[in-house]
């Protein structure tokens, strides 16, 4: 078994980062709008903020109280599509129950849209032409990567599909060749299906879902769960004690796929401010 120390790539990506970035002409901007206290959500913004610092980016955080309307959040993301030097945005969800997440991910302009959730770049995605790729998933595709493990041929298991993980995940596992299953709560036998995974991604949210029957000897097992369990510890989905031994390479719950999510948004808004770079050049060149 080996284990893949996220923490370890993660800090290894954000130093090559630090590098383009101070090798560029102007800092990327990136703002970052948080609604209301959900305590986890301050956490991740909070960390959001220092890797910015870390690596050099520019960032502004807009904390706005739970009872923010709409229309305020709308103009703050008209003007923040507006400003030159903010290249990424990202709203921080899960939103109050009162605001439209739909309504604020078509709000962002597709060329700012650093979470990769716009319709338009989901689109993108999907045709195999992506211009940001979704943080989670992108994350997880360099860990695989940079453990030398080549999806090419593999079947690949995808337990959930949400719009942030699941789904996203199958379509860059797609892309790099695995055959992919997408499993889910309505999912038959769901134990005969993971076991057919040569590498099995579970995204599901539950302490201790993913047991040592389900897993095949010898698979790469990549656990996005960011659960409590009994103690208020924080753990993933698989039952790391029994399915660890029987994986061929897994990631461990704090460091594992946690670390290179925000690694994967410095990319991204670096990305964003590099694509409006040329931008401004091919305008500056036609004028
Ligand atoms: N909340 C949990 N994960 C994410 C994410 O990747 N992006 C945003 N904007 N909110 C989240």
């Amino acid at each position: 078994m080996n284990l893949i120390d996220g923490k370890a790539i993660s800090a290894a990506i954000r130093a090559e980062l630090k590098e383009k970035v101070a090798g560029m002409e102007k800092r990327p901007g990136l703002a970052v709008i948080l609604v209301g206290d959900d305590p986890a959500s301050a956490v991740y913004v909070r960390n959001k903020k220092k890797a910015c610092e870390e690596v050099g980016i520019y960032s502004e955080v807009y904390t706005l109280p739970a009872e923010t309307s709409q229309s305020d959040l709308n103009g703050l993301i008209d003007a923040l599509n507006d400003n030159p030097a903010i290249n990424g945005i990202l709203v921080q969800l899960p939103l109050p129950k009162h605001l439209n997440e739909r309504e604020v991910t078509l709000r962002i302009s597709p060329e700012k849209d650093v979470d990769a959730f716009h319709p338009y770049n989901v689109g993108l995605i999907t045709e195999g032409h992506p211009r940001f790729l979704p943080c989670t998933p992108a994350g997880i595709m360099e860990l695989i990567r940079r453990s030398g493990i080549d999806p090419a041929g593999k079947r690949a298991v995808v337990i959930g599909r949400s719009n942030i993980v699941g789904k996203p995940m199958a379509l860059l596992l797609l892309a790099a060749n695995a055959t992919v299953t997408v499993c889910h709560s309505k999912t038959a036998d769901l134990p005969a299906v993971t076991r057919e995974a040569d590498i099995l991604v579970s995204a599901v949210g539950k302490a201790g879902f993913v047991t040592a029957d389900m897993v095949k000897e010898g698979a790469v097992v990549i656990d996005v769960g960011m659960n409590r369990d009994a103690d208020g510890k924080l753990c993933g989905d698989v039952d790391f004690p029994s399915v660890a031994p029987k994986s061929s390479f897994i990631t461990p719950v704090p460091g594992g796929v946690g670390p290179m999510t925000i690694t994967m948004l410095l990319s991204n808004t670096i990305k964003a401010k590099d694509a409006m770079y040329f931008l401004d050049r091919e305008s500056t060149k036609e004028a």
